[in-house]
C-alpha cells in the first residue's frame, strides 16, 4: 500500500557543497519541513540552515548512524553527492525503512562506472558516442595510435568531473592514457578507461526525478565545464550553469524522453534496480539528435543552484514522493525567469586550490538585484573559523546565482554580483550562457 504523506517530515541532507546548499535553501521554503539536519562536514551556508548530525554519515555501515535516524524520527534522507551513493549509503538506510532520495548502489553504477553505463545504453539502444572500454594500457594505446583522430579519453570511475580529456590527436590520447593507466593520476578510477569518438554540438543537461517508474522532468540546463572563458582549458566540475536554455525545444525534449530517459528507466527496471532519485543525462545535441555523454545519478552541481531558485512547489514533499514511489502525485512548476549561476573559484582550481582565505562581499553581491530580480549566493567550498570568520575551503567557493527576466540580464547581474565577492585569487567565468547568447546575437 502507498505510504501516507506525513504533515511534517524531518530531513537529513547528505553532502556538503553548493548543490546541497541550494537543496537546503529550497527545502527551507517547504511547509512540510520539520527538522533539517546536515552532515558535520557541510559548508557554512548549509550549517546556517541545518542542525549538524552528530554521527559519521559517510561511514556506510555505521550502526550508530542508522540508530540515530530512528531516534530523531528522520522521515527522509536526501543524498546529494555521487560518492555515498556509489558506496551504498541508500542501501544501508533502506534497511531501516526510512525513505531515501537517491538510488541504491546498483543504480549509482550508471554514473560510477562509465563502462557499465555504455553497456546499458548499448543494450537499451540509447543514442550515445561510440566507445570502447579498456583495462589494458597496451590495448588502449594501440587503439588510439591506430586511429589518429579526435577522441575523448575517460577514466571509468568517479573523478569529480575531472577524469575526461578531449584529445585532437592519437598521440595526445596516448599521453592521457599513460597518465591515467600508467601513472595512475586518478588512482583506481583510471584503472579502466573508456575511449569515445568526439562529438560536436551544444551540450545540454537534462535532469529528471525518477521514482522507479514515473519520470518527472526538471527544466533543461546548460553547464560550462571548462575552466576558461569561451570554453577553453581543463575540465572542472562545472564553472557555471543557467536554466532554462532555449537549446532544448519541445522536439529535443521529446526525443530525450523517448530515446534516452524512458529506455534507461525501463532497462533499470528490467534489471530489478529500484532507481529513486535524479537521473541526469549529460547530452550532446548533434545533427543526428541528442546523444548521451554521461549519466549522473544525482542532482548536478552547479545545475541545482539555478534549478532551485526557479523551483515552485514543495521540495520536501516532491523528494519524499520520489523516494516512496508516488511521484505521479507531486506537482511543481518553475519560475518563468532565467537563472544564471556563476562559480567563484579559488586560485589553483581545478588543481589543488588555495584554502583558508577570508571571504567578503556576500551581502553586497545579494544587494545587486534590481526590481523583479534576485541574487542568491550559495556556498560551496566554505567553512567558518573558530572565531566565526567565513573562509575558503575548496575549489569552487561560492555559486553566485541571479534570477532575471532574460538570460542576458541574468548573466550581467550574476557577473556584477560575483565581482563583489572578495578573497585573494578569486576568479570566475563571466561568459556563462555565451553559447546561446552568441547564437542569438549572430542571428539578430
Ligand atoms: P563527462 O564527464 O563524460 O560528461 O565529460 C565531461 C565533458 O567532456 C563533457 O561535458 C563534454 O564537454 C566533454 N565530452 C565528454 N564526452 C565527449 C564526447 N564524446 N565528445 C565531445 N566531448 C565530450
Ligand atoms: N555539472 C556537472 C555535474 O554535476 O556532474
Amino acid at each position: 500500500m502507498a505510504e501516507v504523506l506525513p504533515d511534517r517530515i524531518n530531513v537529513l541532507l547528505v553532502g556538503s557543497g553548493g548543490r546541497e546548499h541550494a537543496l537546503a535553501w529550497c527545502m527551507r521554503r517547504s511547509r512540510r519541513l520539520g527538522a533539517l539536519w546536515c552532515e558535520k562536514t557541510a559548508n557554512a551556508g548549509i550549517q546556517a540552515l541545518c542542525t549538524a548530525c552528530p554521527e559519521d554519515v559517510a561511514a556506510t555501515r555505521n550502526f550508530h548512524f542508522l540508530q540515530w535516524l530512528t531516534k530523531e524520527r528522520i522521515g527522509l534522507v536526501v543524498i546529494g553527492p555521487e560518492a555515498p551513493l556509489e558506496a551504498g549509503l541508500a542501501d544501508a538506510i533502506a534497511t531501516t525503512g526510512v525513505p531515501v532520495f537517491g538510488p541504491v548502489q546498483a543504480g549509482a553504477r550508471l554514473e560510477g562506472d562509465k563502462a557499465f553505463a555504455k553497456d546499458l545504453m548499448r543494450q537499451a539502444s540509447v543514442p550515445t558516442a561510440e566507445g570502447k572500454s579498456f583495462t589494458s594500457m597496451d590495448a588502449a594505446l594501440h587503439y588510439v595510435l591506430a586511429r589518429d583522430q579526435p577522441m575523448v579519453v575517460k577514466a571509468a570511475g568517479l573523478c569529480a568531473g575531472k577524469g575526461v580529456v578531449v584529445c585532437d590527436r592519437g598521440g595526445e590520447a596516448a599521453a592521457v592514457i599513460r597518465r591515467m593507466m600508467g601513472a595512475k593520476e586518478f588512482g583506481d578510477a583510471g584503472a579502466k578507461v573508456v575511449i569515445e569518438e568526439k562529438l560536436d554540438g551544444q551540450e545540454l543537461s537534462v535532469l529528471a526525478l525518477v521514482d522507479g517508474s514515473t519520470i518527472s522532468l526538471l527544466e533543461p540546463c546548460q553547464d560550462h565545464k571548462q575552466v576558461g572563458e569561451g570554453d577553453t582549458g581543463a575540465n572542472t566540475g562545472g564553472m557555471g550553469a543557467y536554466c532554462p536554455t532555449p537549446l532544448a525545444d519541445e522536439a529535443t525534449m521529446d526525443a530525450v524522453v523517448r530515446d534516452v530517459l524512458v529506455p534507461t528507466v525501463d532497462a533499470l527496471k528490467r534489471d530489478g534496480i529500484p532507481f529513486r532519485g535524479v537521473l541526469y543525462a549529460g547530452l550532446m545535441l548533434t545533427p543526428a539528435g541528442p546523444k548521451v555523454l554521461e549519466f549522473n545519478t544525482r542532482f548536478g552541481d552547479p545545475e541545482t543552484q539555478p534549478l532551485m531558485v526557479r523551483f515552485q512547489g514543495d521540495l520536501v514533499e516532491t523528494l519524499w514522493r520520489c523516494a516512496t514511489g508516488s511521484l505521479d502525485e507531486a506537482s511543481f512548476t518553475f519560475d518563468p525567469r532565467v537563472a544564471v549561476c556563476v562559480a567563484v573559484c579559488a586560485e589553483g582550481y581545478p588543481g589543488t586550490p588555495r584554502k583558508g582565505d577570508p571571504i567578503n562581499g556576500i551581502p553586497a553581491a545579494e544587494a545587486c538585484a534590481g526590481d523583479g530580480e534576485e541574487v542568491v549566493v550559495f556556498h560551496a567550498g566554505t567553512t567558518r573559523r573558530k572565531d566565526g570568520t567565513l573562509v575558503t575551503n575548496g575549489g569552487r567557493v561560492l555559486g553566485v546565482t541571479a534570477l532575471a527576466a532574460t538570460l542576458e540580464r541574468a548573466q550581467a547581474l550574476a557577473n556584477q554580483a560575483a565581482r563583489c565577492i572578495e578573497f585573494p585569487g578569486a576568479f570566475f567565468r563571466s561568459d556563462i550562457g555565451h553559447r546561446v547568447l552568441k547564437t542569438a546575437s549572430s542571428k539578430a
